[in-house]
């Protein structure tokens, strides 16, 4: 099989690098990929934007693509997966209708009303003033949260309700663009985060081992919010109680409110929960696609050939699929950014290390690098490198990341050095 996978970070990395482990993958094709996905054997880039949809189906179709493998929320909201089957190609990732549990929140909330699902308290508004009172009325802390697509940052946690109203203020402002034309005020819920990715084909539903990411900049989680400074699986809060729940509650609720909606959602749907200190479970979020960088301390631990397990999706088949296996084991990734990210950084920084870092028990992932007409690997995104280190248990898979990623140097570079905490103490 030829496979073409749709992205450029540390999670595209981690699906090329996965599916040329199995023997029934000859190449992938990375569009537009990184550093780290020109570097592979049997790898290779190709320079289109992800939203060149004719581009890559024209690609794919002359190059015998047997399946097209989506990465990231933004093509799948345009409609990626509905115009390549058009075009007769096999593609993993929601058409559009299905991508809209994630492109829009209030779409997303009256789904899980409507379909029992656990979820903080919330009203979706189109003006301030009536978002405002809302807000007067419930009282801080309390969430806003851009309706839309906003890279990340359209969720504000606001302490104060001055801090709510002016989040308020900037979103019908157009901070965000049209991902503001609604804003969602919800309650306001205390707890830990866990990731619970699942794989579907539109009737079964099977969850991958649960994740943990790092969220803020700052050591002992404080700071400002990022794409994720790092994760392990599978986490321990996630017990097979609590899983079972998941299943029940969360995943297979999803589904039937989407098919209610006449969507066949084949893909990932990956759970953002809150579990609260009494064990309470609430979604806070759904995503349409893998997490970054869930995605790379789960598949280093995944057993079954992550292919079959795509195909099984697209060709509604995953309930004849055995149990998905898995590695024994914990899996840790480290993520090295830029000096000054989430703010402003500066691109360009040559990295070395990369090489002596990885060893049967660390692989490096690339994000933001690209490679240099120099043929060196250089720093060219916020977050640039996930250091993912494996062991038999969490001590040893954070002491191998954190041995990793030691190696590794470029001007600069910022890492967490606490990732993990919460399950080494
Ligand atoms: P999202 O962009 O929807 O992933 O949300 C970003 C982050 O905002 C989440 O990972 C949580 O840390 C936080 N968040 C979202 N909704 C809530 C909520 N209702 N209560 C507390 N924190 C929240
Ligand atoms: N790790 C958070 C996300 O992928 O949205």
């Amino acid at each position: 099989m030829k496979v073409l996978v749709i992205g450029n970070g540390g999670r595209e990395h981690a699906l090329a690098w996965k599916l040329l482990q199995s023997p029934q993958i000859e190449q992938v094709v990375c569009v537009p990929g990184n550093g780290g996905t020109a570097s592979m054997e049997r790898c290779q880039n190709l320079p289109l934007a992800v939203d060149d949809f004719e581009g890559m189906s024209q690609y794919a179709l002359e190059n015998n693509i047997s399946l097209v493998v989506v990465g990231p929320e933004v093509p799948l909201a345009m409609g990626i997966t509905d115009y390549l089957q058009s075009q007769g190609l096999m593609v993993f990732g929601p058409v559009r209708a299905g991508a809209q549990i994630e492109a829009s929140k209030a779409w997303a909330k009256a789904l899980m009303q409507e379909a029992g699902i656990p979820t903080a308290k919330a009203a979706v508004f189109t003006e301030a003033a009536a978002a405002k009172s809302y807000v007067k009325a419930q009282g801080a802390p309390i969430v806003v949260k851009a309706d839309g697509l906003a890279a990340g940052k359209g969720v504000i946690v606001a302490e104060t309700v001055e801090q709510a109203n002016s989040a308020i203020e900037s979103i019908f402002q157009g901070q965000f663009g049209s991902a503001g034309n609604f804003v969602v005020v919800e309650e306001c819920l205390i707890g830990q985060e866990v990731s619970v990715l699942a794989l579907t084909d539109g009737l079964t539903i099977r969850p991958l081992l649960p994740a943990q990411d790092h969220k803020r900049i700052g050591e002992g989680d404080i700071g400002e919010n990022t794409g994720g400074m790092g994760a392990y699986a599978p986490t321990p809060i996630a017990t097979p109680e609590l899983m079972a729940r998941v299943q029940t509650e969360v995943l297979e609720r999803a589904i039937a409110g989407l098919k209610s909606r006449g969507i066949d959602y084949r893909g990932v749907l990956y759970a953002g929960l809150m579990i609260a200190p009494d064990g309470d479970v609430k979604v806070l979020e759904f995503n349409c696609r893998f997490g970054d960088p869930e995605t790379q301390v789960i598949l280093p631990l995944l057993a079954t050939p992550l292919e079959e397990l795509m195909l099984a999706c697209v060709q509604q088949r995953l309930g004849e699929m055995p149990p998905i296996a898995w590695k024994q084991g914990a899996a840790a990734t480290v993520v090295a950014a830029s000096g000054g990210y989430p703010g402003t950084y500066e691109k360009g920084k040559v990295i070395t290390g990369i090489q002596a870092a990885e060893t049967a028990q660390v692989t490096v992932f690339h994000a933001g690098t690209k490679l240099n007409s120099q043929q060196q690997i250089v720093t060219d995104g916020g977050r640039v490198l996930n250091v993912t280190g494996i062991g038999d248990n969490f001590q040893q898979a954070i002491a191998q990341a954190y041995t990793g990623i030691k190696s590794i140097q470029f001007d600069g570079m910022y890492y967490r050095k606490d990732i993990g905490h919460r399950v080494l103490s």
